[in-house]
């Protein structure tokens, strides 16, 4: 921080907004103020809208043919030198638009300066990080489609193995785990149209609403909009530049999803452990322990859970940085860039680890159907048996089977293993029917209402998630 270093960095803002400045920023200063290190992830958009506008001021007369290709020419020799790590971003020059900006003028001399007419770095930020978003959004759904592909394929493997359904952790009725892997399907297309929602309603272009309230310039807001793949323009200026928006619902629909992702991380944490046992990761998604040999180690999945936290952390960090700011701009969105870029690269690496952990995971079918009948886990149909056959109301079966259930832990034996004779002391109606419902097998078979575990419905719907999804 000494003064020399002030000095230079005089020079260099001066040429941007420098005109009614002496002294340049303090080195801290150029710290706080900087954001150069995070939003040269924007390079491409900030280019594809300068090109926009530049052809689009052109074509008003705002600006000559000759300059705008001079202008377009240099932004794409820009694009290249920064593709090919040759591009020297400097902090002095605050952010990615100054920085390209100054370059262009070493490129092109004084054309550079007719760029930023009928602009401001305002509606230029705005629609950079949309149109970053936009291509996050993009890829989103391709990363879903990729895992609900996995959970689909996995699933029409197990549409009829069988396992026990859970409510409160605790076994509840048999189920398949086709139909249990269709579940996480059916929350990630949610999650895929809760992206696509998103998308429609952020595609306007702030372009063009300048620093706050448009400009005298004859602009066209239409054509600027329609080059950069956006529906209309954004219809109140103020609105264009202080909406961030679309960056607190991106990061909402990820925060919904990264709790789909926790979900199914933590069962994969629990079914991989030896007590349960149901499934197996692939020594590719598993780490072993330094210390215990015998260790196969969940940790993408443990991971995945934790990472939950950050990307919910990053939306809340935006809204609570929106939630007291006047109208327009601030500095404080600024401070948008960072939380979105962390969840979308959070989000790249948590799909591609679950994908890959589901499409190379085994599963212990016996192990499964083993505990699939523990439980008593068939009393329901054991309950529906007695109302079907006997007529019985359901409140009354299940009193009579809550009794047979209890005869049955009094005999340390599961309600398949009572005799005819036993079950008759309870409710003397009972006939030798009733041991049809009380296998795994036929309990998942029974449940054929739509959207039940029955096989042949996990099937059916397996070919709409097909359809629909894939
Ligand atoms: N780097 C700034 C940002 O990301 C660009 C906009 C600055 N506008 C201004 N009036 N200082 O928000």
């Amino acid at each position: 921080m000494t003064d020399k270093k002030d000095k230079s960095i005089a020079a260099d803002t001066s040429a941007m907004w420098g005109g009614r400045f002496e002294a340049g920023p303090s080195a801290v200063m150029e710290a706080i103020n900087a954001s150069i290190s995070f939003d040269k992830a924007l390079y491409a958009q900030d280019i594809a809208g300068s090109t926009a506008h530049a052809r689009m001021l052109a074509k008003q007369g705002i600006i000559s043919d000759v300059d705008a290709d001079a202008i377009c020419t240099g932004l794409q020799k820009i694009a290249a030198e920064i593709e090919d790590c040759g591009f020297e971003f400097k902090a002095a020059l605050e952010d990615i638009h100054m920085n390209i900006e100054a370059r262009l003028r070493d490129l092109i001399g004084d054309a550079a300066g007719r760029l930023h007419t009928a602009r401001s770095r305002n509606d230029q930020v705005a629609t950079d990080l949309k149109l970053w978003v936009r291509d996050a959004l993009d890829g989103l759904d391709r990363d879903l489609q990729a895992l609900q592909a996995a959970l689909i394929t996995q699933a029409e493997t197990h549409a009829d193995s069988v396992m026990p359904g859970f409510t409160h952790l605790q076994t509840a009725q048999p189920v398949t785990l086709g139909h249990h892997l269709m579940a996480y399907a059916e929350m990630l297309g949610r999650d895929r149209s809760r992206a696509a929602d998103a998308r429609v309603r952020m595609n306007e272009s702030p372009l063009g609403a300048v620093a706050l309230a448009g400009t005298s310039f004859p602009i066209d807001r239409h054509a600027t909009a329609e080059a950069l793949g956006f529906d209309r323009p954004a219809a109140n200026s103020l609105d264009a530049v202080s909406d961030r928006d679309f960056a607190m619902e991106y990061m909402s629909v990820a925060a919904i999803l990264a709790v789909h992702l926790s979900r199914l991380a933590e069962e994969i944490v629990l079914w991989c452990s030896s007590q349960f046992g149901y499934m197996r990761l692939s020594d590719a998604y598993s780490t072993g322990s330094s210390i215990m040999p015998q260790k196969r180690n969940p940790d993408a999945a443990e991971l995945i859970r934790a990472k939950a936290g950050r990307v919910i952390g990053a939306m809340n960090s935006l809204m609570i940085v929106m939630k007291g700011l006047p109208m327009t701009y601030g500095k404080d969105m600024q401070d948008d860039k960072e939380p979105v870029f962390e969840v979308a690269n959070t989000l790249a690496l948590s799909l591609a680890a679950m994908t890959g952990m589901i499409e190379s995971a085994t599963f212990d079918k016996a192990r499964m159907r083993a505990d699939a009948g523990k439980g008593f886990s068939t009393a329901t149909d054991l309950a529906d048996w007695l109302v079907r056959a006997l007529g019985m109301p359901f409140r009354d079966a299940h009193h009579v089977t809550g009794a047979l259930v209890k005869l049955a832990e009094t005999n340390g034996c599961g309600l398949e293993d009572l005799s005819l004779a036993e079950m008759q002391g309870v409710d003397q109606d009972i006939t030798d029917d009733v041991f049809a419902v009380l296998g795994v097998d036929n309990s998942v078979a029974s449940r054929v209402s739509y959207g039940g575990t029955a096989p042949e419905g996990v099937r059916a719907r397996i070919r709409d998630a097909k359809a629909r999804w894939l």
